[in-house]
């Protein structure tokens, strides 16, 4: 950006912060007024508790229960997963759930058990219901992984929606994560987490809770097995976690607690059990597999907000190509927008949008759009209108239309709850396809609306079609980006039916996988912003969405070079490798922090590059299995207490562990290693684990370790697949998969599968597939001989 250039958008952006300024407090108001009028008055409650079970009928999966006050419906399905519903929920309607319900499992059976209960017993997992209407998830072995006491409920006197208390126990050891995307994750110490997406208005940091992914899904690991739950309502609602403590074999323990409180909403989980692995692939057949992200989608990519112009565009690239360092995307923020209107381009600065995207695309660089959902409120906005004619936008009770204000001024929202509203919208992105765009990045749709004071959001009282049942933003407003996505994708799908398509959105809800991924939203510029960067990467991951990243370098202010360059390193090793900022943030391009960053950030540039095909077998099996790129280190040893305390390394499937650095100073650091052996990539120097070993860690490169025996796709200098096989350890074998991408359509790849052994002194390394045995058809590398 020019001198003239920055002048003109800050000015720009000082005369719109005046004028949003009055808007934002009159939104509060109308805000505020909507919903002292548009909601239900809070009057006298009863509170209810299921009471002891009369009787009980058997249905497929398990069956019904029926309490003196209420009825539990249990569901074991083919895979294992377990459901169950009081008050007669049953799995239906979901937005989480991706189509149909697994089938019920036929020889999962409602029994008598002890004390007046009922148990269901299934291969892969045991439910227990005591008479009161406690819940317990047993192991096969009979090992208690949670315990649901009697749910408690608040009724309105006249009737209406009841609010409900779910709390729950687990074993004194186990550890929590998940929740959706969490700044103090992964690992979730004790507190409350609030289920509400919320933009926090500003870069967020240590502490800022809740943000714009809010789920109400935990990640439960302890020595008796791990478990996933997830308390299917879209309400507002709060979970409060407590770690148990042991008690040092005296057989006093005290067991971990979550308690979950909802303002409304079903009274329905779901709780699957297992290794990591099993109970991300039940997940993901529960919830859809993950979108699988076309391939230029796992190269670099550089935003910015405030570009400004096709010049400033140009430029950044040809910094990039001049600077030799590989870029894969650009994205375009809203100030290439005119006036901030989405689906519009600015002319004056971005005349020959088409023609830049065509020249980028020569060079193997595709451009990204921003799009925000609200559209603003003038007729003669094409948007607008046409909405208008659809009856697209949110209304209140009494039928007018729901005004907020974002970056535009005044705006309307689209009711993405509404299957027609989603086609409509779907069919708008032709406009950004004509423009030249092949991705589009979702922002301000938790959904945002400029608030002076008040919950920066739509008024709870806003109507929704939800799906033709009807309701208010308080239970659509958790689903609202979910459904956007939605919007997005199919209509991407439709418009382009020869690509897939690449959609990331900040905000989400159980089930956005199945369009794409997300990004850390606007983490603030600092050491904690790194580290939180993390947190949500894996957090996310083990709800289920595996693609995300964050704003390399923080989105405000201006890193340290040391600070960027360790991010640009971390950030280099996560799905989604995007240097972003604000507007007002300092420079984010690598050669504005001095010769050697530079030097250090291509390495890392180079080495993600060359990394391309294994990102793609990552991609491949997250969509085929649910496995998140990103892992936690306890992912195949949960009960390795050790791992489960390490928070500051993770695994990048199977093949790599990657030791981000987290604070400044550091040359070296302690990464508490998986068992077996590891090698230092960068050295070849090995470590056996289980173990706590120091790395060193210079600054020109964070410590990544290979697996022992492990096959690594990568990409050879001719831009041929390889396969660099670290030698396993002595005596021992290895192997590992391989997915080749075939395009960016649809067509299936194939999965290829490498066994490697030691012959004599030699490594030798067959395919394993039955029709395809022997010579694998790559050129194969073996790395981590030393003087063998
Ligand atoms: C929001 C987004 C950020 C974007 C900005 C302007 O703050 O999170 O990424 O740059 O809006 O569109």
């Amino acid at each position: 950006m020019d001198g003239r250039d920055l002048v003109r958008s800050m000015k720009a952006v000082g005369s719109v912060r005046a004028a949003q300024g009055l808007r934002t407090v009159r939104a509060a108001w109308r805000r505020r007024r909507a919903d002292a009028t548009g909601l239900p008055p809070r009057g006298a409650e009863r509170a209810r508790v299921p009471g002891q079970v009369r009787d009980v009928e058997p249905g497929p999966g398990g069956g019904t229960l029926r309490f003196s006050r209420s009825q539990l419906r249990i569901i074991v399905a083919v895979n294992g997963a377990v459901f169950w519903g009081w008050d007669g929920a049953g799995p239906e309607p979901s937005y989480a759930l991706a189509g149909r319900c697994p089938e019920p499992d036929p020889r999962a059976v409602l029994e008598p058990d002890k004390d007046g209960g009922w148990r269901v017993v299934a291969e892969r997992v045991t439910v227990v219901v005591s008479r009161n209407g406690a819940v317990e998830v047993r192991t096969p072995g009979g090992v208690t992984l949670r315990r649901a006491l009697p749910p408690r409920w608040w009724e309105p006197v006249g009737g209406g929606r009841a609010r409900w208390l779910q709390r729950s126990e687990v074993p004194a050891d186990a550890c929590f994560f998940g929740l959706g995307g969490r700044v103090s994750g992964p690992r979730l110490r004790d507190g409350t987490y609030r289920l509400w997406n919320t933009d926090p208005g500003r870069a967020f940091a240590p502490g800022d809770d809740p943000l714009y992914i809010t789920m109400p899904v935990q990640f439960v690991v302890a020595d008796a097995g791990s478990h996933l739950v997830f308390h299917d309502s879209t309400w507002d609602g709060t979970v409060t976690l407590r770690e148990g403590e042991e008690g040092a074999g005296s057989g006093h323990d005290r067991a971990g607690m979550s308690e979950l409180r909802m303002d409304g909403g079903p009274l329905r989980c779901w709780v699957i059990v297992g290794t990591p692995a099993r109970v991300l692939l039940a997940w993901a057949s529960l919830t859809g597999a993950p979108a699988l992200p076309p391939a230029w989608a796992l190269g670099h990519h550089h935003a910015r907000w405030g570009f400004g112009s096709e010049q400033e565009v140009r430029r950044i690239v040809a910094g990039y190509q001049e600077h030799g360092l590989p870029l894969d995307v650009v994205h375009l923020d809203i100030d290439h927008y005119d006036a901030h209107q989405v689906f519009t381009v600015d002319q004056e600065h971005f005349p020959k949008l088409p023609e830049l995207a065509e020249e980028l695309r020569r060079d193997g660089i595709r451009l990204v759009s921003i799009v925000d959902p609200a559209v603003k409120a003038e007729p003669g906005n094409d948007v607008y209108d046409s909405g208008s004619a659809e009856d697209a936008f949110v209304r209140d009770g009494s039928g007018e239309l729901v005004r907020g204000v974002v970056w535009p001024g005044d705006v309307v929202y689209p009711d993405f709850t509404h299957a027609r509203v989603r086609e409509w919208w779907g069919g708008l992105y032709e406009e950004r396809l004509a423009q030249g765009f092949s991705g589009f990045w979702h922002d301000m749709n938790e959904p945002t609306s400029f608030a002076a004071f008040g919950e920066p959001t739509l008024p709870r009282s806003s109507r929704h079609a939800l799906e033709g049942r009807g309701g208010d933003h308080r239970e659509a407003h958790n689903v609202y980006a979910l459904c956007m996505a939605m919007a997005g994708y199919e209509g991407l799908r439709e418009l382009a039916p020869q690509q897939r398509p690449f959609v990331f959105s900040r905000s989400g809800w159980v089930g956005m996988q199945r369009y794409g991924g997300t990004w850390s939203g606007d983490v603030a510029t600092g050491w904690p912003g790194l580290r939180a960067s993390l947190s949500l990467v894996m957090g996310l991951g083990l709800c289920g969405v595996p693609y995300s990243g964050p704003d390399v370098g923080g989105f405000d202010g201006s890193p340290s070079s040391e600070l960027y360059l360790r991010w640009f390193q971390l950030g280099a090793y996560l799905p989604l490798f995007r240097t972003h900022a604000s507007l007002r943030a300092g420079r984010r391009e690598p050669w504005e922090f001095g010769a050697e960053v530079l030097e250090h950030a291509r390495v890392a540039l180079v080495e993600r590059r060359r990394l391309l095909p294994y990102f793609m077998t990552l991609a491949h099996l997250a969509r085929r299995t649910g496995a998140p790129y990103v892992r936690p280190l306890w992912w195949g040893a949960p009960e390795d207490r050790a791992l489960r305390d390490c928070e500051d390394a993770f695994l990048l499937g199977d093949c790599l562990l990657v030791a981000p650095v987290l604070d400044p100073g550091a040359d070296r650091r302690a990464v508490q290693l998986p068992r077996g052996l590891w090698y230092d990539t960068a050295t070849e120097q090995t470590y056996e684990g289980p173990a706590q070993v120091l790395v060193e860690a210079p600054l020109s490169r964070i410590p990544v370790l290979a697996r022992a025996g492990s096959v690594l796709p990568v990409r050879g200098d001719d831009g041929a697949l390889e396969l660099e096989v670290w030698a396993p350890a002595p005596g021992r074998g290895g192997g590992g998969l391989v997915v080749p991408d075939v395009g960016d359509g649809w067509e299936e790849s194939e999965i290829e599968r490498y066994a490697v052994r030691w012959e004599g002194s030699r490594v030798v390394v067959e395919r394993e597939d039955a029709d395809r045995m022997g010579e694998p058809p790559h050129s194969v590398r073996v790395r981590g001989l030393g003087d063998r």
